[in-house]
C-alpha cells in the first residue's frame, strides 16, 4: 500500500514484528521486580497478574476497552451491561491491588457510559479524587444525540499520601487581555512568539489532539492515546525512577512516555502486534525524547506547537 507523503504513521514490517516479538515476556512463574522492570508482557492480564511481585508500583494507568463492541485487531470487546462491565472490571483489579504501594496513584479511563461502573468499582479499592474530562477534538457525530467528543479518567489513590507534582503540569496560554500594573505584565510573561500565562491544570484537559497520521506518535492502533496525556499524568503522579504499570498498554504510550520522562514502565498486552509495535515505539523512544505539546517544561495549548 502506497502511503501518503505527509503520513507519519509508524509502520510495524512483519520481519520488524519478529525481532520486537523476541523482546516481549509470558509468564508462567513468579517473577522479582527486577525481572520485570522496563518489560511489555505478551498475556492476558489475567493470566499474567498473579506472577507479578507485590508492592512494585507507583502509578497505574488503565485504558481498558470501554463498554462498546469494538474490534482491537484480533479480538472484538462486547459491550455489556452496566453491572456486567463493573464485574469484568472487578475481575482484574481486585487482584491487581497487591502489587500497588500503599502511595501510589491510579488513573482510570473511560467514557460516560462506562463512568459510571467505573466510579462504583473505583471507590471499593481507592480514594477517589477526581474526575477529569478530555475534550477529544474527533467524535462521531450522531442524527439524533450530542456527538460525544470527551472522555472521563478517574484519579484515585491508595492513600492520603501520594505524589502531585503541580508546576511539573502548569498550562501554558495565551493572554487575550494582557493587564498591567505599573507598566509591568501582571502574571504572564511577554515573548516574541506573544503574551502568555502559566495556570493552575483543571479537571478539564482541552489542549490535547487525538494522534492522527501526520503526526510522529501515530500508529495504527484504534484507540492509541496521546503522548500528551500519560506526560500529564506521569509527571504529576510520579518522580523520576518511580514505576508506571500498564496491564492495557495497547500501542505502547504509557511505557513509551514513562521512559522519556525517566520513569521505570512494565506493561501488559495480549495482543502480539500491539505489544511488539509498543516494543517498536519504545524503541524509537531511546533516540526521539519529545513530546508533541509539551516543551521547555511546559505544556502548551493544543496545536500551538
Ligand atoms: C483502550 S486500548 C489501550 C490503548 C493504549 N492506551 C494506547 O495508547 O495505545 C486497550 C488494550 O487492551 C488490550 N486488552 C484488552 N483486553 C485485554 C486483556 N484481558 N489482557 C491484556 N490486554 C487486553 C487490547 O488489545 C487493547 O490494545
Amino acid at each position: 500500500m502506497k502511503i501518503a507523503p505527509r503520513n507519519r504513521t509508524i509502520q510495524l514490517p512483519r520481519d520488524e514484528q519478529s525481532a520486537y516479538k523476541k523482546k516481549l515476556l509470558t509468564l508462567t512463574n513468579h517473577c522479582t521486580r527486577k525481572q520485570i522492570l522496563d518489560r511489555t508482557i505478551l498475556q492476558d492480564v489475567h493470566a499474567a497478574v498473579p506472577f507479578l511481585p507485590s508492592q512494585f508500583v507507583d502509578l497505574l494507568f488503565l485504558d481498558p476497552p470501554y463498554n462498546l463492541t469494538k474490534q482491537f485487531r484480533s479480538t472484538t470487546f462486547a459491550a455489556k451491561s452496566n453491572s456486567e462491565y463493573a464485574q469484568w472490571m472487578d475481575s482484574w483489579l481486585a487482584p491487581m491491588i497487591r502489587l500497588l504501594k500503599p502511595t501510589a496513584s491510579v488513573y482510570i479511563c473511560g467514557d460516560w457510559r462506562s463512568s459510571s461502573a467505573i466510579q462504583s468499582v473505583a471507590e471499593k479499592y481507592f480514594i477517589v479524587r477526581n474526575r477529569i474530562t478530555w475534550e477529544r477534538e474527533k467524535g462521531r457525530g450522531a442524527k439524533a444525540n450530542w456527538k460525544n467528543a470527551s472522555e472521563d479518567i478517574w484519579f484515585c489513590t491508595m492513600s492520603e499520601k501520594f505524589t502531585f507534582n503541580l508546576d511539573a503540569v502548569k498550562l501554558k496560554r495565551k493572554v487575550i487581555a494582557p493587564y498591567k500594573i505599573n507598566g509591568k505584565p501582571k502574571d504572564w510573561d511577554a515573548s516574541a512568539g506573544g503574551n502568555f500565562r502559566s495556570t493552575h491544570p483543571s479537571n478539564l484537559w482541552t489542549d490535547l489532539t487525538v494522534p492522527f497520521w501526520s503526526m510522529p506518535e501515530n500508529t495504527e492502533h484504534p484507540t492509541q492515546k496521546p503522548e500528551k496525556l500519560l506526560a500529564k499524568i506521569i509527571l504529576a503522579s510520579s518522580n523520576k525512577g518511580d514505576v508506571v504499570f500498564d496491564p492495557f498498554l495497547g500501542s505502547g504510550t504509557t511505557s513509551v512516555v514513562a521512559k522519556k520522562l525517566q520513569r521505570k514502565y512494565v506493561g501488559i498486552e495480549f495482543d502480539e502486534t500491539f505489544a511488539s509495535l509498543a516494543e517498536k515505539r519504545i524503541a524509537l523512544a531511546e533516540k526521539e525524547k519529545t513530546i508533541q505539546g509539551f516543551r521547555d517544561g511546559v505544556f502548551w495549548e493544543r496545536n500551538s506547537l
